[in-house]
């Protein structure tokens, strides 16, 4: 059995997890997120402020993700956190926190990459099986991903300026809802039409699998200035949605013609996997196309530490542990993993 603590600060949420692994299986033993609520109220994330944030409250996370799985600190096996890719500020909080309990416990520690965690969410849920398209679609990014094993990943796509998380939450802003905007938009357009009025699918014509969300924002933002009076706020979410789904799924269509080997199935994750009318749409796209879509559960979607720890058990089975000088990486592409 292999218990492994994860500690993820790398944007604005604060976690601690513990996950144990065994022959009988893996369980998520403690899985404690704290999400700021200074960020929100910046409209934002303001680096200087997540990294007081994480500091005041790490600890609190850590000793409640002991409490909840019921073991002692020395129980654990090796600590995992995150040291790239985000905000310099927070990485150091949550490395220097993990390093100091390195040294006091005397465990091994692993330094994760917080993509190559989105990227193997599923198989902690799901077991699946290698390899696999992940599109991921986060605050942070938008990227279609071939997993083929551990530390070994291809980029087949990936956005050209905004993300599509970034897409909802300036949207969202610009029609004066809270920050983060994507569950808002998502709520909203339950009540909207999303015929309403047409947006422009990104990059329709191009060729690849790549995205682009700055032309639609700036689309939506001339839209909604100049229709404000003619349409509900519902009704411009509803087709923002919409216009969302369209290019993710027209894209997918190409980043699966672009994998000349069979997978397994088709991984959708990230906060924007949150969205219950993608994860629909998606669906049916994928069945239509003969595969299968794995959605990791929605709280191991957003940010969180049992990712973190997942990826400390993958790499602490293959012997792949770090030394406790290793750097904080606030871009750390998945291409220059081993
Ligand atoms: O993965 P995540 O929690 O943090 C990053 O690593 O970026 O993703 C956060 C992003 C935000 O942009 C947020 O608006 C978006 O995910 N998001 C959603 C939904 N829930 C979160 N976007 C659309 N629909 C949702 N339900
Ligand atoms: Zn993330």
């Amino acid at each position: 059995m292999i218990r492994i603590l994860g500690i993820e600060t790398s944007c604005d949420e604060t976690a601690v997890a513990i996950v144990s692994n065994a022959t009988a299986g893996h369980r998520i033993l403690s899985n404690v997120v704290t999400s700021h609520l200074e960020p929100k109220d910046y409209g934002g994330v303001v680096p200087e402020i997540a990294a007081r944030s994480h500091l005041k409250h790490l600890k609190q996370c850590y000793i409640k993700a002991i409490a909840d799985a019921k073991i002692s600190p020395h129980d654990i096996d090796a600590i995992a956190v995150t040291s790239g890719p985000g905000l310099a500020g927070g990485l150091l909080v949550g490395m220097n926190f993990a390093k100091g309990l390195a040294v006091a416990l005397d465990k091994p520690i692993l330094a994760i990459n917080h993509l190559e965690a989105h990227a193997l969410t599923a198989r902690l849920t799901h077991d699946a099986a290698f390899p696999y398209l992940l599109l991921l679609a986060s605050g942070g990014h938008t990227q279609f991903i071939l997993v083929k094993d551990i530390g070994s990943y291809s980029l087949l796509g990936d956005t050209l300026d905004d993300s599509a998380g970034e897409c909802f939450d300036k949207c969202a802003k610009m029609m004066d809802l809270p920050y983060p905007g994507g569950p808002q938009i998502e709520t909203l357009a339950l009540q909207g039409n999303e015929d309403a009025f047409s947006l422009p699918i990104p990059l329709l014509n191009q060729p690849g699998c790549n995205f682009s969300f700055s032309g639609l924002k700036t689309a939506f933002k001339e839209m909604y200035a100049s229709q404000q009076d003619q349409f509900d706020k519902s009704d411009f979410a509803a087709c923002l949605q919409k216009t969302i789904t369209k290019h993710l799924l027209h894209k997918l269509n190409k980043a699966i013609k672009m994998v000349d080997s069979p997978i397994s199935s088709i991984v959708f994750s990230g906060g924007v996997a949150a969205n219950q009318y993608i994860r629909s749409a998606l669906d049916i796209f994928v069945s239509q196309a003969g595969s299968k879509a794995i959605y990791p559960p929605i709280h191991l979607c957003t940010d969180n530490a049992a990712m973190i720890a997942w990826v400390g058990i993958e790499r602490f089975s293959r012997h792949k542990k770090s030394h406790l000088d290793f750097k904080c990486q606030p871009r750390w592409p998945l291409a220059e993993l081993n």
